[in-house]
């Protein structure tokens, strides 16, 4: 099994390991940012560069240098290959450069975006971006389209992760959308906007990296850092039913898969239980979700809040209960 030493931490990983899945064993700071490699799409990666990292020894067979960065998420791990991610300030450099790019074209609509709070953009801008743009042009501008009755599709957010088609073409039977043109003129489109209208779709909503796929059932209804995470679950037959509801209250906002640490989907949703099933009744909730990434939603410690009430809500419990057994006289040492 070759091993691989990134930002000095070495690992032996079997044979095959991208430096990306490498990184990802190791975990911690050093795991580069990915905006279009998801580990559960077959072959995604390689389209947005903001994994690249820099090899510094090519292998112990071949110890020169790769001589320029690399996407991890499409490069193999060699055994005796040395790699640095946040250790090489030039690197560092070349990914800010990365999301310069990225957000070229992207508008500054954080205020009125829906994925605002969970945007893999907004991190990445707010970890590796700089400060201003060097941008003088004019930003590409699209009319949002709806995507059936349940998506919007705003392209001029789009980044071209092509997330959403892999999603398309390996989740559901027929794919009625894909990347038109090239370059600066790249779109997702729909031909005639067809509607994607299978029982699976609901997912691109999910992996979409920014807030180019939302989901219509919940637009402007809350900002995410309003609403509480519980995960959840219901017997279902098309899917785990296993899912995350996002709740004001008692009222359930909306409902998603759940996501891992990198923001990936567990477990693939249905329709049905993102969209039709949106009453507390309908699931039997699990309690309040841990989000691991860094994000506003973990920064509001609904978590132990949440924890906080519970303890309450069992004393208050415990007070009434001796009060009642204080009132039946049980608790008279005089009458044991
Ligand atoms: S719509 Fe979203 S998921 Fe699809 S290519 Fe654009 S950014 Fe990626
Ligand atoms: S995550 Fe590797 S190129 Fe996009």
């Amino acid at each position: 099994m070759p091993k691989v030493t990134i930002d000095g931490h070495t690992i032996e990983v079997p044979n095959g390991t991208t430096i990306l899945e490498a990184a990802r064993m190791i975990g911690g700071e050093i795991v580069p940012p990915a905006m279009c490699y998801y580990s559960k799409l077959k072959t995604t990666g390689g389209y947005c560069r903001t994994c690249i990292v820099k090899v510094s020894k090519g292998s112990e067979k071949d110890p020169r240098p790769m001589p320029k960065p690399v996407a991890s998420c499409r490069t193999t791990v060699m055994d005796g290959m040395e790699v640095q991610n946040i250790t090489s300030p030039d690197l560092l450099e070349a990914r800010a450069g990365v999301v310069e790019f990225l957000l070229l074209n992207h508008p500054l609509d954080c205020p009125i975006c829906d994925q605002a709070g969970e945007c893999h953009l907004q991190d990445l801008g707010y970890q590796n971006g700089k400060v201003k743009t060097r941008y003088e042009f004019d930003r590409r501008e699209f009319d949002p389209i709806d995507i059936g009755d349940k998506i919007k599709l705003h392209m001029k957010r789009c980044i071209h992760c092509f997330r959403c088609v892999k999603l398309a073409e390996q989740l559901t039977p027929a794919r009625y959308h894909g990347m038109l043109n090239r370059g600066d003129h790249s779109e997702i489109s729909t031909y005639i906007q067809h509607a994607v209208d299978n029982e699976f779709s609901g997912n691109m909503i999910d992996v979409c990296p920014v807030g180019a796929l939302t989901d219509r059932t919940f637009r402007f209804k809350s900002r995410v850092w309003y609403v509480n995470p519980e995960d959840a679950h219901r017997k279902c037959d098309k899917c785990s039913g296993k899912v995350r509801l996002w709740l004001k209250g008692e009222e359930v906002l909306r409902v998603t898969a759940r996501k891992d640490k990198y923001g990936e989907v567990i477990d693939w949703i249905c329709n049905e239980c993102r969209f039709d099933k949106k009453k507390t009744s309908d699931w039997v909730i699990e309690g309040p979700t841990h989000i691991d990434r860094h994000s506003v939603i973990s920064a509001n410690h609904y978590e132990s809040l949440k924890s906080l009430k519970l303890d309450v809500d069992k004393q208050k419990k415990q007070l009434v209960n001796t009060k009642n057994l204080l009132g039946q006289g049980a608790l008279n040492p005089n009458n044991q």
